[in-house]
């Protein structure tokens, strides 16, 4: 009796949709972190669009069934006395603490969700570039439900040409992608390369591939980077 009620309760709570999966933010990086998020469109704000985050420290949020979007990390943020505006060195959205509707501005590794009722898809994405290390851990769920590791410092092996310096001329605190660098048809898989046959890897984005094997090193990249798991919790691992 008791597990029956069991079964038709999470039967219930799958088709009402109180709650799809939590996510957990935690921060190893040696430095303060600022994470936002994005949702898509319809779906609801997450961690009110972003949050500060101490090493060491971490935080969940629920998202609802069906929520989809993605989630990046600020850094070298300063914000003003309200502690709301301001602007951050990567990954800014306006200057805002709470981004609201608004992503990070490129170049930032992106950890990107869609979640369904019967398949989650997730992946990392360095498509636009890559500001800090990012893996996504799931927990708890059913299906293939791997691991994807981005933890390297990409930013200590980014070529000249795709560096974003700190205040001109300090260390490299970004990396471009080389679509973002230069954007040419054959890096962004546009125009006449708007087709997985045509667009192939670059010199570039192989060192981005190497660095992080599953994660998208170009648009094309979904054989090695598309993940998929069911049910399950995702903590979000900065450095
Ligand atoms: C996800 O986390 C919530 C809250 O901690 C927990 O109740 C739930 O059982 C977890 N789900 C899975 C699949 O581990
Ligand atoms: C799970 O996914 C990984 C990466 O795509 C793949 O190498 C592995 O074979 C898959 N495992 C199963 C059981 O499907």
């Amino acid at each position: 009796m008791a597990s029956w009620l069991l079964f038709l309760g999470s039967l219930l709570q799958f088709f009402t949709g109180s709650k799809a999966a939590v996510f957990t933010l935690q921060n190893r990086c040696k430095e303060t972190i600022w994470p936002g998020a994005l949702s898509g469109a319809g779906h609801d704000l997450l961690i009110n669009g972003g949050l500060q985050l101490k090493p060491n420290e971490k935080t969940s949020v629920a998202a609802p069934l069906g929520w989809a979007g993605r989630f990046w990390a600020r850094s070298g943020c300063t914000f003003d006395q309200s502690g709301r505006q301001g602007n951050c060195a990567t990954g800014d959205c306006g200057g805002l603490l709470q981004c609201s509707g608004t992503g990070g501005t490129p170049p930032a590794s992106l950890a990107e969700f869609s979640l369904d009722g019967l398949e989650d898809f997730y992946d990392v994405s360095l498509v636009d570039g890559f500001n800090m290390p990012i893996s996504i851990i799931p927990s708890g769920g059913r299906g293939n439900c791997s691991a994807v590791k981005c933890s390297s410092n990409l930013n200590l092996q980014c070529p000249e040409q795709l560096q974003v310096r700190a205040n001109g001329g300090g260390d490299t605190v970004a990396c471009k992608s080389a679509c973002l660098a230069f954007g040419q048809p054959q890096f962004c898989c546009t125009g006449v390369y708007n087709n997985p046959q045509v667009c192939k890897p670059s010199h570039y984005s192989e060192i981005f591939k190497k660095a992080c094997p599953t994660a998208y090193s170009y648009p094309y990249d979904d054989a090695t980077s598309v993940f998929t798991c069911n049910g399950a919790n995702y903590t979000i691992i900065f450095c």
